[in-house]
């Protein structure tokens, strides 16, 4: 049984007036810091369905999520029945890590840089990760980099565990030249502003 709280159920079932509020709040970071934000809108809810399709809720192991925001695939991920205290959430906002406290008050809450997430996580996982959801905008970095945070988050996952990112790109957001994991694309998701794909990568399976 999934221990929901008040505040996460409201993430899940909010109304139209907390829904643009949450879009108020996004648009502001991203005037601030638009290559950080990388979007003007939070997700929408078939997106954040489709990234949580991937994690197992049985797991016992913790579930990394990088850049939430406000929330909505931390939401999917509870709804799928993920317990919340299984959630270890890596955002740079402050403004968004306040928001997340109060949302998934049992979820861990780190407020830090994801691309260097060894250093970021440094003592925070009980065990290796049952999987990885990443609301980062890779693009807006160099190739390098991406390709350093994708194995620095396979050293700190379970072998075969799912490394989940979303992109609005053509093109897989992680390099897959002489890559040392699998990659699957979904089909496009149109429901979303704007549409986007979701990739799993998997190392060791
Ligand atoms: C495209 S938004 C996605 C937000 C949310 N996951 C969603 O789908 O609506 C990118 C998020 O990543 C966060 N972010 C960007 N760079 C980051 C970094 N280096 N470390 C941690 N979070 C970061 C931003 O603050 C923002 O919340």
């Amino acid at each position: 049984m999934v221990d929901y709280t008040p505040s996460s159920r409201a993430v899940l079932r909010r109304s139209p007036d907390k829904r643009q509020d949450d879009e108020t709040r996004f648009l502001k970071n991203w005037l601030k810091n638009p290559l950080r934000i990388g979007a003007v809108t939070p997700s929408g809810p078939v997106l954040a369905r489709k990234m949580a399709s991937h994690v197992d809720p049985n797991g016992t192991g913790p579930v990394i999520e990088l850049g939430p925001g406000t929330g909505p695939m931390t939401a999917a991920l509870v709804d799928r029945g993920v317990d919340p205290s299984r959630l270890v959430l890596v955002e740079y906002s402050p403004d968004f890590c306040r928001l997340l406290r109060d949302r998934f008050p049992k979820a861990t809450v780190v407020q830090g840089d994801a691309y260097s997430l060894k250093k970021t996580l440094a003592g925070l996982l009980p065990a290796p990760a049952d999987a990885l959801v990443s609301g980062l905008p890779l693009m807006t970095r160099p190739e390098p980099l991406r390709l350093r945070l994708v194995q620095e988050a396979f050293d700190l996952l379970k072998p075969g565990a799912p490394f989940i990112q979303f992109t609005y790109s053509v093109v897989s957001p992680v390099p897959l030249k002489s890559a040392n994991f699998s990659a699957e694309p979904s089909e496009r998701i149109w429901r979303n502003i704007p549409p986007a794909r979701v990739w799993v990568y998997r190392r060791g399976s």
